[in-house]
């Protein structure tokens, strides 16, 4: 049997030039591992949401995913929302998850600090009910960030636990930081990661951005004074960002594109990069309009998608269920 690997993304902004080249790696990971990818949309509701966004938002990013060409036959794609055991366990799990370890939670602090106004205790148990995405699917392996290494560790300190209380109930997942690849970084801050969520829409390529956006962002970016195309991480971050963002567009390796813009400046350089990444963006963008003009079918797809995620938590739930008691008649 293969491994499960198990990927939450929240439904909540636009998917950015960083998810396009995260994507190649999807369908040599489906050959390797039994692939589960979740629309955390309960996550996405522990922050203030207007109900219209929240639906366009999900829908829009379940279509990026099939854009991006996760083949929904080899993956499982659902919506958090359509498995009620994401919320069961969340509670059952809850009871087993300690007020000072959730205290302790780095996002947690930094999401009080800027919801100062809405500080509720979604936000808090968040960690809680993403232990619950991962134990409902016996996930051994959770591809995240930096930022969440901490919550697939409270995760798997609260199956620990859990097992150490009930038996061995669940498998003991553990975070996989991407250690290799392309990193896509912020276009005018070249040291922080190209996010979703960033205050300024220049910092950031969005898939669906048209041509026009996307040269006018680019020819904004960081660069430096030196004027030369090397890739230099280290003193120029915002030439090698874009040297990384052409290579992941074109399949160019950066030798290939030191030797293509030698003795060329910037000006040569940066209309290249706009123009790959527009002509890649743009079939994909296209591909997204056509499923969210096509309700029948996307909704065809999330339904089949929640049907088999389904069919796989309900048998962990009835598990956790008669592990700790629950009378069964
Ligand atoms: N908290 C994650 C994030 O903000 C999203 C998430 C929810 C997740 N449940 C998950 C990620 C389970 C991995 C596994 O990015």
């Amino acid at each position: 049997m293969k491994q499960r690997v198990f990927s939450g993304i929240k439904p909540t902004g636009h998917l950015t030039f960083g998810h396009y080249s995260t994507a190649g790696k999807w369908p040599a990971l489906a050959e390797q591992y039994d692939c589960i990818y979740c629309v955390v949309d309960l996550h996405a509701v522990t922050v203030t949401l207007e109900p219209q966004v929240l639906r366009q938002d999900t829908r829009e990013l379940y279509a990026t995913y099939l854009a991006l060409g996760l083949d929904p036959e080899k993956n499982i794609l659902f919506l958090q929302s359509h498995v009620p055991a994401h919320s069961e366990l969340s509670w059952l799990l809850s009871c087993h998850t300690m007020f000072g370890e959730l205290s302790r939670m780095t996002q947690f602090k930094d999401k009080s600090k800027n919801n100062a106004n809405n500080i509720n205790a979604g936000l808090f148990t968040y960690p809680v009910l993403m232990a619950a995405d991962i134990l409902l699917y016996d996930a051994k392996i959770v591809p995240v960030g930096e930022d969440q290494k901490q919550h697939v560790e409270i995760a798997r300190d609260i199956c620990l636990r859990f097992n150490g209380k009930f038996g061995d109930v669940f498998t003991v997942p553990e975070p996989q930081i991407a250690k290799t690849g392309a990193r896509v970084m912020n276009l005018l801050e070249p040291e922080k990661k190209m996010s979703k969520t960033d205050d300024n829409d220049n910092a950031t390529i969005f898939i669906m951005d048209e041509r026009d956006t996307i040269i006018k962002k680019i020819k904004r970016a960081v660069t430096d004074s030196d004027g030369g195309v090397r890739f230099d991480p280290e003193n120029k971050p915002g030439v090698a960002n874009l040297m990384t963002i052409y290579s992941v567009a074109t399949g160019k390796t950066f030798d290939e594109i030191e030797k293509e813009f030698d003795g060329k400046g910037y000006g040569i350089f940066k209309p290249a990069v706009a123009e790959a990444v527009a002509d890649c963006l743009e079939p994909v963008r296209l591909k997204i309009r056509g499923y969210l003009d096509d309700t029948a079918r996307l909704d065809a797809y999330m339904r089949d998608g929640a049907e088999r995620a389904n069919a796989i938590a309900v048998k962990t739930l009835e598990r956790v269920r008669n592990a700790m008691g629950f009378y069964k008649c």
